[in-house]
């Protein structure tokens, strides 16, 4: 695996790549688990060359405690990668992507980012496009991977690439679970093993809600916060039915595989978000 730690050198090796030999990218903040893992193989399997950059980018942290707390595995994100044939890894210190301390761009995301993790992380989706546009940029990938967990994300960056008029093609992929159904996330990382059980509620109300669409949106709402109250140690921050297109709260169902139910929940002070698409 070749490593890089500046986009200069990353630039030089990419111009060398045989014009028609296609690129799959998987941006992370490292702490990989075997979500992130997902992407890399789905990357080796559709690409010739398969990237990952691992930047825990500051400016999409609306809060510094959780900057602060980000686990940092290095060394055994390095193994996984090289386990796995990753060609190439990407870790750039904050120089190398933020020059003259500068900050996040402006976009406009419409209603995609006023919802739910942009309006309880504001800031979060600039930072985050911000970072994923300038890696965009760098790498030029033919496919980026990036999982379902964070839905928003997803469409937000699907909405990226358009305003950029880019060809790369985003690839969305299914979240990977423990087996009590939890979604792997590098912040179970700081959950201990009671509250990684506890924890999963939050998919069993997302299961609940797949399993009993016909209840109604409102109904199935206040099934998740009456399950949260029974659950002390687990604070709800907001479960919302959304519609997938504009990821905004709906009152009715639109056309199937067209809704998805997104909960945000902390448990022992850890943020954890889930989604399911009904
Ligand atoms: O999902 C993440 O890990 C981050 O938001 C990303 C896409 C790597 C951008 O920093």
């Amino acid at each position: 695996m070749q490593d890089f730690t500046t986009k200069t050198e990353l630039v030089a090796y990419l111009s060398k790549i045989a014009k028609e030999k296609t690129i799959g990218f998987i941006p992370t903040m490292g702490a990989l688990h075997q979500g992130h893992l997902s992407l890399i193989e789905e990357s080796k399997e559709k690409c010739d060359i398969t990237i990952c950059s691992i930047f825990v980018n500051p400016t999409q942290f609306n809060n510094e405690r959780d900057l602060v707390n980000y686990p940092n595995t290095i060394n055994a994100d390095l193994e996984k990668l090289e386990e796995l044939s990753c060609n190439v890894v990407y870790i750039p210190a904050i120089e190398d992507l933020y020059e003259n301390k500068e900050t996040a761009k402006t976009f406009d995301f419409n209603s995609l980012t006023t919802s739910m993790e942009g309006k309880f992380r504001p800031g979060h989706f600039i930072g985050m496009a911000t970072i994923v546009e300038k890696l965009f940029n760098i790498i030029q990938p033919t496919i980026a991977f990036f999982g379902q967990k964070d839905l928003q994300q997803l469409q937000i960056v699907k909405a990226l690439v358009k305003q950029m008029k880019s060809t790369i093609k985003i690839e969305g992929m299914p979240t990977i679970r423990e087996k009590n159904g939890l979604a792997k996330s590098s912040r179970n990382k700081l959950l201990s093993e009671s509250a990684k059980k506890e924890a999963a509620l939050i998919y069993s109300c997302l299961y609940y809600c797949k399993n009993n669409k016909k209840k109604g949106i409102t109904e199935l709402k206040y099934h998740i916060q009456n399950q949260f109250e029974q659950h002390k140690n687990l604070k709800l921050e907001y479960a919302e039915i959304v519609a997938l297109n504009t990821m905004q709260p709906i009152e009715g169902w639109q056309r199937e595989n067209e809704n998805a139910i997104c909960i945000a929940a902390y448990h022992s002070g850890v943020r954890l978000i889930d989604n399911i698409i009904l």
